[in-house]
């Protein structure tokens, strides 16, 4: 007889630019599970203030507006992650370059943190999941099975994400790419509320000198000495 497969969770955490969100999507494809992109979640909030013409650094302004914010996931047959804002699908307009510093701002904010931590927690009660984001082995998931901390040195993201962009067809000088990189490491790891860090069981995986298939690799033989253990 079969044995019933165990539900798990893994959590990735890691600076923006590690790959976390490409690695993950793949390990989840490889083990059959769900991902579940947090800073989506983040950059949906940062969308709705941006519509708003709110300063994502007013705290007041902003938590006065998140009882007017309703977002949803839905898992498409594609098998990607759509964002639906107040009835309307904005998966591709929150991944806009100036999305990234709203949600990065709004992320800061505890009010925000809290309203969006029980929409997390649901989704791995009721399902095996990776997800990453900057605080889930740490604060959203801290019981999780497996917590991985994905990072790569500055300039290896940098350098990735200009590829990204370019094959977007929106190509962007490295120094820019860089120092915006090094902006958001510092603003996600210096706030007050849930700052970017290794939770002291996440297992660090540093991908500068890794590429994709390498990673990948190194990804699932953590997953699974973790998830048979
Ligand atoms: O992973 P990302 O770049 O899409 O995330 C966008 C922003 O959201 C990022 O600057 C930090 C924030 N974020 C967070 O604070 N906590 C998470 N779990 C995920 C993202």
């Amino acid at each position: 007889m079969m044995e019933m497969e165990k539900q798990f969770s893994v959590a990735v955490d890691g600076p923006s630019g590690a790959g976390k969100s490409t690695l993950a999507k793949a390990v989840a494809r490889e083990m059959g599970i769900l991902y579940v992109d947090t800073g989506a979640i983040y950059r949906s909030i940062g969308y709705y203030v941006y519509q708003q013409n709110i300063d994502p650094k007013d705290a007041p302004a902003v938590i006065a507006v998140l009882p007017e914010v309703h977002i949803e996931m839905h898992y498409g047959d594609d098998g990607l992650q759509h964002m639906v804002l107040n009835g309307e699908d904005v998966t591709t307009q929150i991944r806009l370059p100036e999305i990234s510093l709203y949600a990065s701002a709004v992320s800061a904010i505890p009010e925000v943190r809290a309203f969006l931590l029980q929409m997390q927690r649901d989704l791995a009660k009721t399902h095996s999941v990776i997800m990453d984001g900057r605080d889930i082995g740490t604060v959203v998931l801290p019981d999780a099975d497996v917590k991985i901390f994905l990072t790569a040195k500055a300039e290896v993201r940098a350098l990735r994400r200009m590829k990204e962009l370019e094959e977007r067809g929106t190509p962007r000088p490295y120094e820019e790419v860089l120092r915006e990189i090094q902006e958001r490491d510092w603003a996600d790891s210096h706030r007050a509320a849930a700052p970017l860090r290794q939770a002291e069981d996440a297992i660090l995986v540093d991908t500068s000198t890794l590429d994709f298939d390498e990673s990948l690799a190194r990804l699932l033989a953590v997953i699974r000495e973790g998830v048979d253990a």
